[in-house]
């Protein structure tokens, strides 16, 4: 017992400090290394914006692509916003994820009580896509065009798209993109690939069969919402290699990892579980690097700094998923990166 108190007080600091302002992530990988990002902290967070310009070279917008923002009353697109952080990419070089076409949050009020028949609701639904990707075209290299449309049993899930158009929805959303960008990268997102199998299953059979009658689905975002104890490390990779031996480009697209998915109180950050945070971190890196080049689309984490993760406001918990610290210093799983 005496041993193993001495082992845990003694056992060495497993991680160097770093400094960001020589150290560049973006640097360390072959592939992208995205962050999701939000034009306003970009216009009035130095220190956020500073992270950004210097550590990652892609982008996804966290929110402001959603139909919520482009198309607040029908009819009426307010590219504003938007168009800001596309500015932002083009000034400073960043690639441009496009997040996400057709999901059943985030919708204008106006959009999720829309009223008419089915032939009404997919015209409306193709309106809004072809609107929002032709104002887009040859800005961003990639899109979400379905987020989430699968449970986690592998069932579709039910939203106003499925009750109102049929499953022939998520087809017909790819269909209407390509038509209006014929060049841009169309990708179908979802969360918890990785940790449920009968889902992800669901998702490849369904995607394939939509592939086969023609169309156009580039790859998948594997969303990557994990814990630092779940889904174990040999699911994670089993996944990966699943996705792109089915011959679908591999996003990772919203990786970040919670510390305390259990919801204990934790007002500070337990540094152990610090410490198997980067770990994992490390391991989700290091198997992506692994996957063949030709099917890397990259990485992207979920957020900058803690403070600004969905996570605790979300789930009603401390929690500590990002690189980042609140007062935007590094964390050991930013560190950790540096030295795989
Ligand atoms: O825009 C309003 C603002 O007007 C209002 O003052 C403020 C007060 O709460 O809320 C603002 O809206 C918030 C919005 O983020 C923008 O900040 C919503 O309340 C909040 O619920 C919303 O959360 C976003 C969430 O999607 C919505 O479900 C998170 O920031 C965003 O990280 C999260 O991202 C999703 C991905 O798109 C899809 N995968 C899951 C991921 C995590 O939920």
């Amino acid at each position: 017992m005496i041993t193993l108190l001495l082992f845990l007080s003694c056992s060495p600091e497993p991680f160097s400090s770093c400094d960001p302002s020589t150290q560049v992530l973006q640097d360390e990988f072959p592939f992208p290394v995205g962050v999701a990002a939000n034009p306003l902290a970009l216009e009035t967070n130095p220190p956020y914006q500073e992270i950004i310009n210097t550590q990652f070279n892609s982008i996804t917008p966290e929110n402001i692509f959603k139909p919520v923002y482009l198309q607040p009353e029908e009819g009426r697109f307010d590219w504003t916003e938007a168009d800001k952080l596309v500015d932002y990419c083009e000034v400073n070089g960043k690639r441009l994820h496009a997040h996400t076409l057709i999901w059943y949050q985030q919708l204008p009020y106006w959009m999720e009580n829309f009223q008419g028949s089915p032939e009404a609701w997919e015209q409306m639904m193709k309106s809004h896509i072809q609107t929002v990707v032709r104002h887009f075209k040859g800005k961003v290299t990639s899109w979400d065009v379905v987020n989430e449309a699968f449970e986690d049993d592998g069932s579709l899930r039910e939203n106003i798209w499925l009750q109102h158009i049929g499953e022939s929805y998520i087809e017909k959303a790819f269909r209407f993109a390509h038509e209006a960008d014929s060049t841009v990268l169309l990708f179908y997102n979802d969360y918890s690939i990785a940790g449920k199998r009968k889902k992800r299953n669901a998702i490849l059979a369904f995607l394939n069969e939509i592939r086969a009658k023609g169309v156009r689905v580039d790859g998948i975002g594997m969303q990557m919402h994990i814990g630092y104890n779940y889904p174990g490390n040999a699911a994670i990779s089993k996944a990966i290699t699943n996705i792109w031996e089915n011959d679908f480009l591999l996003h990772l697209s919203e990786l970040d990892i919670s510390i305390n998915p259990g919801g204990r109180d934790m007002p500070e950050p337990d540094s152990a579980r610090l410490a198997r945070q980067a770990e994992k971190y490390a391991f989700v890196f290091n198997t992506y690097q692994e996957v063949p080049a030709d099917f890397q689309h990259g990485i992207t984490i979920w957020g900058v700094s803690d403070a600004q993760s969905w996570i605790p406001s979300f789930f009603g918990r401390d929690d500590y998923p990002l690189l980042f610290n609140e007062d935007f210093l590094p964390k050991p799983a930013f560190c950790n990166l540096l030295i795989q």
